[in-house]
């Protein structure tokens, strides 16, 4: 049983074993990141449904350009599908999408529909719904560094000011002028892999880790709320104690 007053506030997964699925399949590698969006689509609807505040997927990797140039056009191809054919929904169920990462590399077309998802949703009070698309944490630091200096030196934040573990916080991808998304409570990841594949590094500082072997297409509500269970029976002591 899920105690609703004590849910983590957010949720990241790594969804991982698209491939995996497809290959036990015989199928190309795509059909396996087609699956993957229809387990997302479930996960995010339960996510609202239990009154999860952040769920954060990691959607595409800075390191996954590395895969076939099939394969990279098909999954920014499915996500820009997936978001168009839910926004009403999204919409409807009061969810907010945001980016985390540098998507201005993916083609025009595809941004600037998922512009219009961001734009529609931004103003939504439920769910926020943070898709990691062409992220990657060491990546997002070393931003964090040169936006701060910018900032610095354009004067819009004082040369004296002391850099500190709040302002680096701020100009990360989960940094927020409207407050930043808080560090993940919970990070899931599918497929029996069990490392963070440079996923949110500064922010896991004190996350718990829960890791399945169900690859992510197979991954279910049900199998969601039993590491929602298992995560409510963990004692953090964020280096303090009792
Ligand atoms: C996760 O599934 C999706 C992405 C990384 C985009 P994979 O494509 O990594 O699946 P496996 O690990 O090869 O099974
Ligand atoms: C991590 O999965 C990235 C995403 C889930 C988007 P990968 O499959 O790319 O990670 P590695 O290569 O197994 O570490
Ligand atoms: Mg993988």
């Amino acid at each position: 049983m899920i105690d609703k007053e004590r849910l983590p506030v957010h949720v990241a997964i790594i969804m991982d074993g698209n491939g995996r699925w497809a290959a036990k399949r015989g199928l190309p590698r795509l059909a396996g990141h087609n699956a993957g969006m229809l387990a997302m689509k479930e996960i995010v609807k339960e996510s609202s449904r239990l009154g999860i505040e952040h769920l954060t997927v990691y959607a595409f990797s800075t390191e996954n350009w590395k895969r076939s140039e099939e394969e990279v056009s098909g999954i920014f191809r499915l996500l820009v599908r997936y978001v168009d054919s839910e926004l009403r929904e999204l919409h409807e169920n009061n969810v907010r999408v945001k980016i985390l990462g540098d998507y201005s590399v993916i083609p025009r077309a595809a941004v600037e529909r998922l512009e219009k998802t961001l734009a529609m949703t931004c103003e939504n009070t439920g769910l926020r719904f943070n898709i990691a698309l062409n992220y990657g944490s060491r990546a997002e630091i070393v931003r964090a560094v040169n936006r701060i200096r910018e900032d610095m030196k354009s004067g819009k934040i004082k040369e004296v000011v002391e850099i500190n573990e709040e302002l680096i916080s701020r100009y990360l991808y989960t940094g927020d002028e409207n407050g930043n998304i808080p560090d993940p409570d919970l990070i899931i990841r599918t497929s029996g892999e069990e490392r963070l594949s440079n996923f949110m590094l500064w922010q896991s500082a004190y996350s718990e880790l829960a890791f399945t072997d169900v690859l992510w297409p197979e991954f279910t509500p049900e199998e969601f709320r039993r590491l929602l269970e298992q995560y409510q029976n963990r004692d953090r002591r964020f280096g303090g104690r009792k």
